[in-house]
């Protein structure tokens, strides 16, 4: 279930953003002519197409304060070598600290194109491009069954479904971090503050996090 309140502040921005392309666009008109006008129009169809896009996709972008990211990379302990994944990972931050810091091979699935143009170029500069790998893709539809620590921060209603396919492809020894909000059914092993109240960091051991999973099937 969407939260409504969140569904409501997405209408408002959007008719917010609609109405003043349209005001924008015909200041641009009145004042420069067609051809000037003409191009604002196709930016704001641009920007507002980008917006609805991730609406609908529920593909909302906040990227982790760096201060988080180091505390859940402290917290799930990944040690040269293993492999972490970070599911819907925005510009690739908490990968780029990971590799740089721990020596891991960090994967990244993340839906926006933009993002993980960004992410990529980010590696590059930062010189990790050959232990990070940022892919286009659905999360959903990822296979994360050689995962050693698996990292995300997701809308809640994300993180849920993800909990059965986490819960069928991880490996005893997996971890998962998550930022903010808790797997539904599941126990985390520990629970830390992130440097600012209210988004805690959890972090399950997938042999001892008892799961729903289990009962459900
Ligand atoms: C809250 S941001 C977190 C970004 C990053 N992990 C960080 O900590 O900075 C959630 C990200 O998940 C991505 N996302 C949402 N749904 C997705 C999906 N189904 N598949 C892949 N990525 C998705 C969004 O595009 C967004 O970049």
């Amino acid at each position: 279930m969407i939260n409504p309140f969140g569904v409501r502040l997405r209408y408002c921005v959007l008719w917010i953003l609609t109405v003043s392309s349209i005001v924008i666009v015909w200041v641009t008109w009145k004042a420069y002519g067609t051809t000037c006008a003409t191009v604002v129009a196709a930016f704001a169809a641009l920007v507002l197409g980008y917006y609805v896009w991730n609406a609908r996709l529920d593909a909302w972008y906040h990227p982790s304060r760096l201060e988080a990211v180091r505390r859940m990379l402290d917290i799930a302990k990944p040690r040269p070598g293993e492999l972490l994944y970070d599911l819907g990972c925005g510009d690739g931050r908490l990968l780029i600290v990971a590799a740089r810091k721990y020596g891991v091979r960090a994967i990244g699935i993340e839906l926006d194109p933009v993002r993980v143009c960004i992410g990529r170029i980010l590696a590059f500069l930062y010189r990790v491009s050959k232990s990070v790998d940022i892919l286009q893709g659905d999360l959903f539809q990822s296979d994360v069954s050689d995962a050693d620590v698996v990292c995300i921060f997701l809308h809640p209603n994300l993180t849920g479904r993800l909990r059965m396919q986490l819960g069928s492809q991880l490996k005893s020894t997996a971890r998962v971090v998550s930022f903010c909000h808790k797997i539904p059914g599941w126990i985390p092993s520990n629970t830390i503050e992130s440097g600012k109240p209210g988004q805690p960091i959890y972090i399950y051991e997938r042999s001892t996090c008892v799961s729903e999973v289990t009962i459900e099937i």
